[in-house]
């Protein structure tokens, strides 16, 4: 079975070529960093123009890389939601025009499924695990029975974990996205020098607030005695560790609550260093087994997309083609 994914559903265009047998064939992505940069966040008039001028190539370029032609794909799949509704008509009116006119099944795939089950890539059966996405819009716990069995454990009431770093990143003057530089920064960085608050860590419950660290930084930015690198990579370090202590202990307390014995981890955050080396500490002490998605599956790309239509075509599941985006699709209801 071969698969066409396609994903816009923010700042960054993919497509991705994929076989049930031999996985991901072919996968590009399109960022638009630069372009944001300017603005210090994604404008969704922007990005949508991106990814109208940006998809059509990327599609023949990937399936030439594949060695394919359109007449070999059996499903084509696109992200519906959730995201920005001008970027995820993009993709979906791609998919569901191509699908039309192969005459072959059109897929459309939640987002957050896609990075749920990117610790899985490219597996045929999902085990049964503890999943944490960490993403730039989401941070959410959820039970995974098996493909398509999610309970939403908890998530944010704020704002994403990566919009704290993204945020915090302005404040400090660093350039967008925040989450890879504050990353790399930290590292020099004295991460016991500022306290900053562990937000709901004993609420008892699997929800986050990140909102209240932002502005605990912006509060301690004018009582800085100086502005020295050093001092900067303090600043990082000590809001890291608040974002990472906390994402650690809860994954854990609802890994113990579940049962699961696989911890999954996956979204944009999940490339931190500091994130990855906690959790796996975590894990290995309390025996269970970590798997985070490989760095190029973790910010947004369209293999995760493809991976989960591969598990819904397997199935006979699609998508009718009258299906629209929907930009609060839930994932659990
Ligand atoms: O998954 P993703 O591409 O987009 C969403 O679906 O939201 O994640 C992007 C987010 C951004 O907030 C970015 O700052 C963050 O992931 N991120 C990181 C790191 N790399 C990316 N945050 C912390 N440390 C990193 N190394
Ligand atoms: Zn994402």
């Amino acid at each position: 079975m071969i698969v066409l994914a396609l994903e816009s559903s923010c700042d960054e265009t993919a497509a991705a070529v994929l076989c049930s047998e031999r996985g991901m064939l072919a996968g590009e992505v399109a960022s638009q960093i630069e372009l944001h940069r300017a603005t210090g966040g994604v404008v969704p008039e922007v990005a949508s123009r991106q990814h109208l001028r940006h998809l059509r190539p990327m599609v023949t370029a990937v399936l030439e890389r594949a060695g394919l032609g359109l007449e070999r794909l059996d499903a084509v799949a696109a992200t519906a939601g959730p995201g920005l509704a001008t970027s995820l008509m993009i993709g979906l009116s791609a998919a569901k025009g191509l699908a039309l006119g192969l005459g072959k099944p059109f897929i459309a795939v939640n987002h957050i499924e896609g990075h749920l089950l990117s610790p899985f890539a490219f597996e045929l059966e999902i085990p049964p695990a503890l999943g944490l996405v960490v993403s730039g819009g989401h941070t959410l716990l959820v039970d995974i029975a098996g493909f398509g069995d999610y309970r939403l454990l908890g998530q944010t009431r704020d704002d994403a974990a990566g919009e704290a770093f993204d945020k915090v990143g302005k404040l400090l003057g660093l350039p967008y996205p925040g989450g890879p530089v504050i990353d790399r920064l930290a590292r020099t960085g004295n991460a016991r020098r500022f306290d900053f608050p562990r937000s709901m860590l004993d609420s008892g419950d699997f929800a986050f607030s990140f909102s209240g660290l932002k502005t605990a930084v912006r509060y301690l930015l004018p009582k800085l005695p100086d502005r020295s690198e050093a001092t900067l990579a303090d600043v990082c370090a000590s809001f890291q560790e608040a974002v990472v202590e906390v994402l650690t202990r809860k994954t854990m307390a609802a890994a113990r609550a579940s049962g699961r014995r696989i911890v999954a981890v996956s979204g944009g955050v999940s490339c931190n260093g500091r994130l990855r080396e906690s959790l796996a500490k975590a894990c290995a002490k309390a025996g269970l087994e970590l798997r985070l998605a490989r760095p190029e599956l973790c910010t947004d790309n369209a293999g995760m997309i493809g991976f989960v239509a591969l598990h819904r075509l397997a199935r006979g599941q699609y998508s009718p083609l009258t299906a629209d985006v929907d930009p609060n699709w839930h994932l659990t209801l």
